[in-house]
């Protein structure tokens, strides 16, 4: 008894309830900020009804079909492909995807990772919508704003239906004439540039500036770049890097993060590299030779030219510790290994409160023996410094941070995005696995329930 006491214990205390809110999640951490924030609030207002525009014609409008179906090294398609079609709009277009679940059985939904919608479009099922049943549909509307590389994926049991193909590029900007685009994605442990194994080309004319759009949608950290000629990183995350230089070194894509890297496409031609020098593409007039990546990496920290931010993080109104462990025990009554947060096992998470219009600190840690890619729904953070080490490059904006293990990231944003946000690991196992905890706007609540008899699982 002595023995099975304590373990029944932490037995019966693991269990996750079949359905539950995911704001009533874990416990409240205001950051040392109030607790309220909204002191002339009369009622709670609903995460629902914040949508993007209902009227008005879109500058985009596009139907996405998702089915379970083998086409390729995929399991899961978007229009018959995987990734999915890629969807291009510019800085004020509003844009309609209507998703419709032909066939994959267990629900789905999009999500516009790294695109800063309003709540209720972001995508998240049991959070901000319910996932879409087979015959069913969702039809999501925002305004397109911040021009950049971005990526959409299903949020509805993501690790396994990401994994499998239910995802593809967006990009908002004009497409030009050097455009390269490169989504990494790995099907059945075979790496891809945009679904295909190998080496692939495309043509350009000498003199064009190549700007190679990168998205990683894996679910680990990758080395890429351009050999042939020096580059320039000149986009993270969506966001453009200030002033920066000509590089010839690797750069490390996180998961879930974008890179845009530009250079003048010389007579020889140049070559994008994912990983190594087996997986390619040849850009330019003439197949380039091949080449692997320096062992060297960019680093951001030093990277461009600094830049006002346009907020003061010295008059921060919140400062949150988003640390990173791992312990043994039980997680829903499965023992095992499992990531902690602050010391505590999902879903006795802290919630990460917050007021509109705050100033957001968190210094995110990790000391759980892996690195994790950790991304925030529905804003842009700036790192402020890496171990203790300030930025002294360009601003560093960022939605997904690769966050190694014994590492410190201390980031900083701006609250201006009401409603209910994810604050997640990007590596969708771990997430799947307790590495995973909200930003919460007091005054809001979601009608939205995970579990239940709507299946709602996000990840
Ligand atoms: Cu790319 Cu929570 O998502
Ligand atoms: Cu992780």
């Amino acid at each position: 008894m002595a023995v099975l006491v304590p373990l029944g214990y932490l037995w019966a205390t693991s269990l996750v309830p079949g359905t539950y809110n995911a704001a009533d999640m874990g416990y409240a951490d205001y950051g040392g900020g109030p607790a309220g924030g909204h002191e002339h609030m009369h009622h709670e207002m609903n995460i629902a009804d914040l949508t993007g525009p209902k009227t008005g014609t879109p500058d985009v409008s596009v139907t996405l079909v998702a089915r379970k179906e083998k086409k390729g090294l995929a399991g899961y398609t978007l229009n018959g492909s995987s990734p999915g079609p890629l969807i291009r709009a510019e800085s004020g277009d509003l844009v309609q995807v209507t998703l419709i679940n032909e066939s994959v059985p267990d629900g789905a939904t999009l999500h516009w990772h790294g695109i800063d919608v309003p709540n209720a479009e972001d995508g998240v099922a049991g959070v901000t919508q319910d996932a879409v049943p087979v015959g069913g549909q969702h039809v999501y509307r925002f305004r397109a704003k911040d021009a950049g590389t971005y990526w959409y994926h299903s949020h509805q049991v993501s690790s396994d239906e990401v994994k499998g193909g239910l995802f593809g590029p967006i990009v908002i900007a004009p497409k030009t004439p050097g455009e390269v685009l490169a989504t990494i994605h790995t099907y059945d442990g075979k790496r891809t540039i945009n679904g295909l194994t190998g080496s692939q080309r495309q043509q350009l004319t000498a003199g064009t500036a190549a700007r190679v759009r990168v998205i990683n949608t894996d679910n680990a950290i990758l080395r890429i770049g351009l050999t042939g000629t020096p580059y320039k990183v000149v986009a993270v995350d969506g966001r453009e890097v200030n002033k920066p230089t000509p590089t010839t070194k690797a750069y490390a894509l996180a998961a879930g993060g974008r890179v845009d890297l530009e250079a003048i496409v010389p007579p020889t031609g140049l070559r994008f590299v994912a990983g190594t020098a087996a997986l390619t593409l040849g850009i330019g007039p003439v197949d380039p030779p091949t080449a692997e990546l320096p062992a060297e990496t960019v680093d951001l920290l030093t990277y461009g030219t600094p830049k006002a931010i346009g907020f003061d993080p010295a008059k921060a109104d919140r400062r949150f510790e988003y640390r990173i462990g791992r312990r043994i025990g039980f997680l829903d009554g499965v023992p095992g290994l499992w990531w902690t947060i602050n010391g505590h096992k999902f879903p006795d998470v802290p919630m990460f409160m917050v007021a509109e219009g705050d100033i957001v600190r968190m210094t995110i840690s990790n000391t759980s023996g892996q690195a994790h890619p950790m991304h925030l729904h529905g804003h842009h953070a700036v790192v402020l410094s890496r171990n203790g080490v300030a930025s002294t490059g360009s601003p560093w904006w960022t939605d997904t941070v690769e966050v190694g293990n014994n590492e410190t990231y201390e980031i900083a944003f701006v609250a201006d995005n009401p409603g209910l946000w994810m604050d997640h690991c990007h590596n969708l196992p771990h997430a799947s696995e307790g590495l995973m905890t909200h930003l919460m706007y007091a005054g809001y609540v979601t009608p939205f329930r995970i579990g239940g008899t709507t299946h709602n699982t996000p990840e």
